[in-house]
């Protein structure tokens, strides 16, 4: 499965960017993309100044084949309250959707393996919350729009899922996760979740050390990508809308 890298730098370390529980508000109104900082202190703290919407479609456009695949994967390393992540769901969204309007069945499905393959790590939990809220409230737009009656909470329940498990709250210098105050738990280690369709209806979940991912030669160009593919954690297979019970 390919994935997509983009690279950039976080406290002096270079680090891969590209390819929990989800508050039920929408964030759209909690949050003007035009905003790049919350305050001052911040900026000083964990040097959050958020990308704005021109240098974030500029940097997308230079990747645009990838954008347009529902699976091929993207993970932001620091990724706010994601600006790049909205971005390229809104891309992937909007290829499936031209693709699959009149077919709701692909059209429920291809748009949850489209937000399956967005990942982002954060230090900051706001952020994290942020950016789960916006991808969901993005997916669930569309999805009652294109659906209409044949949307299901289930489908809504796996997406939350996946946010929870893809959107991770974690130090991306040390690869753990962290408390609500940013400080290491240095007993959980970052995982993420590979998922991917094995039948029709059947998705499979494979979890793996996010140490371990990068610790990988080739990390630059593949995550998820065949036979050494980082610690191996765990698999679960389900249906594709019962994704919580079964893990
Ligand atoms: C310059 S902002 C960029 C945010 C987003 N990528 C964007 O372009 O809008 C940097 C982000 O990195 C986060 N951050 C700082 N140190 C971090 C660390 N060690 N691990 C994970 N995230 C971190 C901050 O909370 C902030 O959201």
């Amino acid at each position: 499965m390919i994935c997509f890298f983009i690279y950039f730098w976080l406290n002096s370390r270079r680090i891969g960017l590209q390819d929990v529980e989800l508050p039920i508000c929408s964030v759209s109104k909690m949050f003007n993309m035009s905003k790049q900082i919350k305050s001052k202190a911040r900026v000083e703290e964990r040097g959050e100044v958020f990308t704005n919407e021109r240098e974030v479609t500029a940097m997308l456009d230079l990747v645009s084949a990838e954008c347009l695949r529902p699976d091929s994967r993207f993970l932001e390393p620091a990724c706010g309250n994601g600006n790049f992540l909205v971005a390229i769901l809104e891309r992937k969204l909007d290829e499936v959707k031209r693709k699959y309007r009149s077919a709701h069945r692909d059209y429920e499905k291809q748009s949850i393996i489209a937000i399956g393959s967005l990942y982002g790590v954060d230090i900051m939990k706001d952020n994290v919350e942020e950016c789960r809220v916006r991808l969901f409230d993005i997916w669930d737009k569309r999805y009652k729009t294109i659906c209409k009656k044949d949307c299901s909470d289930e489908a809504r329940e796996s997406v939350r899922f996946i946010l929870r498990r893809n959107i991770v709250c974690g130090n991306a210098l040390t690869l753990n996760c962290v408390d609500e105050n940013g400080n290491d738990l240095l007993d959980q280690p970052i995982v993420f979740s590979e998922w991917s369709m094995i039948s029709g209806t059947q998705m499979q979940r494979r979890d793996f050390t996010f140490a371990e991912l990068l610790a990988r030669k080739d990390n630059d160009v593949a995550l998820f990508n065949g036979e050494a593919e980082g610690k191996f954690v765990d698999r679960y297979i389900t249906h594709y809308k019962n994704l919580q019970p079964n893990g």
